[in-house]
């Protein structure tokens, strides 16, 4: 530590480490709607130990993971913690972001001091048995969310991140851009390209949920790079609009129907008759966009509760419907019979490794996917930018907050 604490947005010296610093913290007794819960404190500045890395945070990508960390529910992230041993009764969240190599830590490689780079979200202990294995490390007992599960995320001055959560920033992009594609991106590129021999391969019809949101507007770039046909998902016409000019091939409403939700009893035959009509009228809107009788390959599924049944059954046979989080809730009533007659792949799938990190990197670098930045809030409205996500109020793509970037676009930096 060699500095005073700065401003939010008064930059330091290359390499100057402030003994304290800013930071967005949730705390136990504020669990409750984002708006609330978020509050700017100042808290030590973090140290980067063997393997890690200091970056000063230039901006921030904001993501429903931290809805739920305000909220306290369905994981309260500052308990769980602490039962494991963590001393911390607060959590600073942000599971992405873009900034600048502050410090290198002992044995880190690969980053230099000066460099810019994005931040990936997941962590993981690289010395895991199940690692040295061979297993993805995604799939590793010890794999855990930063800024989520873990502490010290994206929402504050400093983070301290493990040396591969690096990769090189995009140059072309600004900091708001580069510090909001990466997660959703990410996720819907693993969904999309990594459960063989379920991937998008050139015209695959391809159901998207939430085509306007962070992961649908990535999801149906990924699908249409890949050469395959998205389909997406909506609540509204300006977002039906959004996914078209993406790429999407055609947009269904989704408040056209109303059978949402779980599935009614079996043995219910005049709810269930209800249910099958309004869900085969939703398949037969997607026969009406393709022009001919297909059904999905894959649909990528996030929304849950409300819409597996319907997933499960539009999904092509043989096809594959993926999963990686349950907005709506988490009940996802499965009728058997479509998963075992028609022999379809219901798979979980969490963030990416860094294998896939780095391919959606690249497209996004090389231009061939945009970061769909639609909303850039100030560090103050960390909680009001969660607020928006939590009550769906959102506008269409990716959102960002500014940290230490003293404003929008390329700023210049020290060093
Ligand atoms: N496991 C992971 O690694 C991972 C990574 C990223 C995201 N996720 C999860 O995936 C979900 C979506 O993330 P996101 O960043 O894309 O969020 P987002 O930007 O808020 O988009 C979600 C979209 O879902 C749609 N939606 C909301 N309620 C719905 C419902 N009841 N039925 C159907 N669609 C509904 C909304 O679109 P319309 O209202 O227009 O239909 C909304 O635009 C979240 O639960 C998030 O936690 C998981």
């Amino acid at each position: 530590m060699n500095g005073k604490r700065r401003d939010i947005g008064e930059i330091p010296e290359l390499g100057e480490i402030p003994e304290e610093m800013y930071a967005s913290v949730i705390r136990p007794e504020r669990f409750g709607e984002p708006r609330e819960a978020f509050r700017t404190e100042v808290v030590p500045t973090p140290v980067a130990g063997r393997g890690e890395v200091l970056v000063m945070v230039m901006a921030a990508g904001i993501n429903y993971n931290n809805v739920w960390a305000a909220l306290g529910a369905p994981l309260d992230v500052i308990a769980a913690r602490r039962r494991q041993g963590a001393t911390e009764d607060y959590h600073i969240g942000g599971s992405e972001g873009s900034g600048v190599v502050w410090a290198v830590g002992e044995g880190a490689s690969g980053v230099a001091v000066g460099d810019h780079v994005v931040l990936t979200g997941c962590q993981w202990d690289e010395h895991a048995q199940d690692i040295r294995l061979g297993a993805d490390p995604m799939t590793s007992q010890s794999q855990k969310v930063w800024g989520y599960e873990l502490n010290g995320g994206s929402f504050a001055q400093f983070t301290v991140v493990k040396d591969y959560q690096c990769l090189p920033k995009p140059p072309h992009l600004t900091w708001e851009e580069a510090a909001c594609y990466l997660l959703t991106g990410a996720t819907a590129y693993r969904q999309l390209c990594g459960w063989h021999p379920h991937v998008v391969n050139p015209g695959d019809p391809v159901l998207i949920w939430g085509g306007a949101g962070g992961l649908g507007s990535m999801a149906i770039q990924i699908t249409r790079q890949r050469g395959g046909i998205p389909i997406a998902v909506v609540s509204s016409d300006d977002r039906a609009d959004y996914c078209l000019k993406l790429g999407a091939e055609g947009v269904i409403n989704r408040n056209d129907f109303d059978h949402w939700g779980r599935l009614p009893d079996i043995d219910d035959h005049e709810a269930s008759a209800a249910w099958t009509k309004q869900a085969r009228g939703f398949g037969k809107r997607i026969w009406e966009i393709l022009g001919t009788r297909a059904s999905p390959k894959i649909v990528l599924e996030h929304s849950g509760e409300a819409t597996i049944p319907t997933s499960l059954l539009v999904c092509d046979t043989a096809g594959m419907v993926v999963i990686c989080g349950g907005t709506s809730g988490y009940n996802g009533d499965v009728d058997l019979r479509h998963l075992w007659m028609r022999q379809k792949r219901l798979q979980g799938s969490h963030f990416a490794n860094l294998q896939q990190c780095r391919d959606i990197t690249t497209l996004v670098a090389a231009g061939s996917i945009d970061p769909c930045l639609s909303r850039v809030d100030s560090f103050e409205d960390i909680g009001e930018s969660h607020q928006v996500l939590y009550e769906n109020n959102q506008p269409p793509g990716n959102l960002a907050v500014l940290v230490n970037s003293p404003e929008r676009g390329l700023v210049s930096l020290p060093g």
